[in-house]
């Protein structure tokens, strides 16, 4: 069965999506039995289009190169304009929704709506927002759950890189006693720099310039989108509900030039580690910076690249490194629910 996708946000991880359906979709369908059409694409800022045959993708991406908007793409006979996100929700025939728009992370709107409608329209639902899992997970996987269909969320956490699915899979069996991780590209990118020589600044507009900051960096150099995301793999890996409040959080502001010729001086290296670990009954979670030692795997781990070990009772330690973000692994990342969704694996 062909899956139906309706796309609300069509910035950059909507156009890493169909980049992606347009250069491999024959592949996918050969190797996987993988087959997708976008029938809607709603964006705020860009417009919407909906053709209940399907989309042309190419046509949808050239228009946006060229001027930025959906009005662009070329009229043809049963082509639709000018749906809102929530009509395309429940007025088209698309069968899973495709949540990527821009929401403030603080609250999960409007990402936790569109999934509410979604499931009451008995919709799948794929995103990378944070927002949602982080602060909703009960009622949404419960709401999907009595509705019959799929959430796929593997982007929320280090985009493409299976941080969230590997362990529930490949170390199922396994007691996980601890999660550990570098969580956020941007503040380990500035932490490299900054031992380098750079200035916390300097780091920090690098870090924008290349694109791996969010909009509003105060969330990834105090450690909230760190905090979001040790909140997720909580709720999902150790299977422990846990409020983002649960979780203490200090970011790297503090960190000065001198803190990190002394961690150099002991043979240590600063990170921005996110925890969660258990203690008796109970799971703890935090996120700082540690000085940690250059034996640790995670201290070898530079640039905006995002890592994280799963200390297991029987595997042992396991790292997993990888990209945390960026155009085509986070489009990889969708890419890899929407699989699950159409292998009824999800
Ligand atoms: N700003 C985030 C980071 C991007 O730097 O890792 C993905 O959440």
């Amino acid at each position: 069965m062909e899956l139906k996708i309706a796309l609300l946000g069509f910035g950059v991880v909507g156009q890493g999506l169909t980049e992606i359906l347009e250069e491999k979709g024959k592949a996918l369908a050969g190797d996987t039995g993988f087959q997708a059409k976008i029938v809607a694409i709603s964006d705020m800022m860009k417009g919407s289009i909906y053709h209940p045959d399907g989309l042309n993708a190419a046509e949808a991406l050239r228009a946006v190169k060229e001027t930025g908007k959906l009005d662009a793409y070329p009229d043809e006979p049963g082509l639709i304009r000018g749906w809102d996100s929530f009509k395309t929700i429940q007025e088209t025939n698309a069968d899973t929704i495709v949540e990527l728009t821009y929401t403030d992370v603080r609250t999960g709107q409007p990402a936790i709506d569109h999934c509410r409608a979604a499931f009451e329209c008995k919709k799948h639902v794929v995103m990378s927002n944070k927002g949602p899992v982080a602060l909703a997970y009960q009622e949404l996987s419960e709401l999907a759950r009595k509705n019959g269909v799929r959430w796929g969320y593997e982007g929320t956490v280090m985009s493409g890189t299976p941080a969230l699915r590997m362990p529930i899979t490949s170390l199922a069996g396994n007691r996980i006693d601890e999660i550990k991780g570098i969580l956020n590209g941007t503040t380990n990118y500035m932490l490299t720099q900054m031992e380098a020589g750079m200035s916390y600044e300097e780091a920090l507009s690098e870090a924008q310039a290349l694109g791996y900051a969010e909009a509003d960096p105060t969330s990834d150099v105090e450690g909230y989108d760190a905090q979001y995301k040790i909140t997720i793999l909580s709720n999902i890996v150790m299977n422990t509900p846990l409020n983002r409040e649960d979780v203490a959080c200090e970011g790297i502001s503090k960190l000065t030039q001198e803190d990190i010729e002394w961690a150099k001086a002991e043979g240590k290296r600063w990170k921005l580690i996110a925890k969660c670990y258990r203690e008796g009954d109970r799971l703890l979670a935090k996120v700082g910076p540690e000085a940690i030692p250059l034996s640790d795997p995670l201290a070898g781990v530079g640039g905006a690249v995002n890592a994280i070990t799963y200390y297991c009772d029987l595997a042992g330690p396991i790292t997993l490194i990888g990209a945390g973000a960026g155009r085509k692994e986070t489009g990889f990342s969708i890419l890899i629910d929407l699989i699950n969704i159409h292998r009824n694996q999800l």
